[in-house]
């Protein structure tokens, strides 16, 4: 079997990437467990885009680069926010039902690092559901696309050119195979974690596929964890954490301790942002609060009837708990909730592998930086998403690693590494938790590379912990107790790849090495 594109996974990313190929006359394979499945369905806020009559791409990209913490890659966050308004174009002309004013304007919600407000959402706070369903029923609908759904890639298929295809698994067993070119957008490995926004299915399995085809990882350290997921245990989500949306607070919504004492407005872990301050900062000032005693977020000051309204999902979602959002003070605490980095990426989904591309949080593009702004994500699926399947169909060259060497980036570690370790632990996600978590330190990160054997998930883990043993600063969502300060000479990405030393490379590279692009 033959397609012009095979694209991996069936979230906002897959499902753009393998509609823009179809629009381009192309032939794709869409492989996934579920069409429609991932982490995209549980995205609530909305979508990035500079649409409000006093915003501009310029000011999203302004905010995009205030939160990642000097380590955004500015020509990729510059296509994010400009490409923005024309890929929200597509998704109102598929038939998205974005949430919108009486006057019939979109509505625009605000998050966190946001200076004004330019959110759009669907549902309330529903809106990668209502978003993954719309592009479902279109690409069912596309004679270009063929559907394999519940199949499983085992393997990309190598050879001396990269990537030929992709070795399958059918649900009856039944295994073979598909020649083309190969487009990742198999999501993040936050899922790994035991307190997680994500579904247990987002654990880096296409990391894992990448790197087994040779393809180099960056920024794996940067794992973001939201600040305010329910703490308290929802049985319809079975262990994963309920996420509270951001937006929520973009409402004005409060984050008290038990006395009621504004957390970000008041005392030692008042921002200037309060509640709206950068996402990392928000999670750190929440599990400092919570050393003392519960954090709690609190809509009770604001207009019950309009929060009802405004967020329906959630008045749903946590009435079986017997809470009402517009009334009861609801227990937070951090949960892991993105990757900011992923298999390294030029603008255009290009891995370091010939045939090799990636779209949506399995890539590190460098949009995010070492902190992602709040809903640039599903916009990272919609923007790259459609940049990965024109690359793919057009057969856009890689991007080799060699210059980065040759250019002295290669990263010596000041103490010799621990040997991995021979079995998966039994508790992979709370391993994670205690010690790769909003706070780190060498002790933990060393305890995590001493145990963890070199495959699958925990392949995925240990990188993540080489990252951060390696990053001896806190930078974005990265922090360390033993070194709790951005330093400069940490102002660059970690890269890793198989069989070749860790590089730290500059923002932006390759094109200022000379670089192939
Ligand atoms: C949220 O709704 O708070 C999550 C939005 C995001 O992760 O960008």
């Amino acid at each position: 079997m033959q397609a012009d594109v095979i694209v991996v996974g069936g979230g906002v990313a897959g499902l753009t990437a393998a509609l823009a190929v179809a629009e381009a006359g192309g032939q794709v394979a869409l492989v996934a467990g579920a069409i429609g499945g991932g982490s995209s369905p549980w995205a609530q806020g909305g979508i990035a885009a500079a649409l409000g009559a006093d915003d501009s791409p310029a000011a999203h990209l302004a905010d995009t680069l205030t939160c990642g913490g000097g380590l955004v890659d500015e020509a990729a966050a510059r296509v994010l926010t400009e490409e923005a308004p024309a890929r929200v174009a597509d998704l109102l002309a598929w038939g998205v039902p974005f949430d919108r004013e009486a006057d019939g304007t979109l509505a625009l919600g605000r998050e966190g690092g946001h200076c004004r407000r330019r959110i759009i959402h669907a549902g309330g706070g529903a809106t990668g559901w209502h978003i993954v369903q719309t592009l479902a029923s279109v690409v069912r609908e596309t004679s270009r696309v063929r559907l394999l759904e519940g199949v499983t890639v085992i393997a990309l298929r190598t050879g001396l050119h990269g990537v030929s295809g992709v070795e399958l698994r059918w649900p009856d067993g039944r295994v073979g195979q598909l020649d083309g070119p190969v487009v990742l957008a198999t999501g993040g490995c936050a899922g790994l974690y035991q307190r997680s926004t994500n579904p247990e299915t987002v654990n880096g399995g296409g990391i894992v596929l990448g790197w087994q085809a040779g393809a180099a990882l960056v920024d794996l350290e940067f794992v973001q964890f939201h600040p305010t997921a329910l703490a308290l245990p929802v049985p319809a989500l079975g262990e994963r954490a309920l996420l509270l949306t951001e937006a929520l607070r973009g409402e004005g919504a409060w984050l008290c301790d038990a006395r009621g004492r504004r957390l970000l407005a008041e005392g030692p872990l008042a921002h200037p942002q309060a509640e709206l301050a950068p996402r990392d900062v928000v999670a750190r000032a929440i599990h400092t609060a919570r050393q003392e005693g519960p954090v709690f977020l609190s809509l009770r000051h604001l207009d019950a009837v309009a929060v009802r309204a405004r967020f329906p999902n959630l008045v749903t979602l946590l009435q079986p708990l017997g809470l009402d959002l517009a009334r009861d003070l609801l227990p937070v605490a951090p949960a892991a909730h993105y990757v900011m980095g992923g298999l390294w990426s030029d603008q255009h989904g290009a891995t370091t592998v010939p045939g090799l591309y990636v779209a949506g949080e399995v890539a590190g593009t460098g949009v995010h930086g070492a902190n992602r702004l709040a809903s640039n994500s599903l916009l990272e699926c919609v923007v790259f998403g459609r940049r990965a399947g024109l690359a793919a169909l057009a057969g856009r060259p890689p991007q080799g690693l060699d210059e980065l060497l040759a250019a002295g980036c290669e990263l010596v570690a000041e103490a010799p590494l621990p040997p991995p370790g021979s079995a998966m632990p039994a508790k992979l996600g709370t391993l994670l938790d205690q010690q790769l978590g909003v706070v780190r330190d060498e002790a933990g990160l060393l305890d995590v590379l001493a145990r963890l054997p070199e495959e699958g998930a925990a392949l995925v883990a240990r990188r993540i912990a080489l990252g951060a043993w390696l990053r001896r600063e806190s930078r974005g969502a990265h922090f360390r107790t033993d070194c709790p300060a951005p330093q400069s000479a940490w102002c660059g990405r970690i890269v890793q790849q198989r069989g070749v030393p860790p590089l730290l490379v500059p923002v932006g590279a390759p094109a200022q090495v000379g670089g192939r692009r």
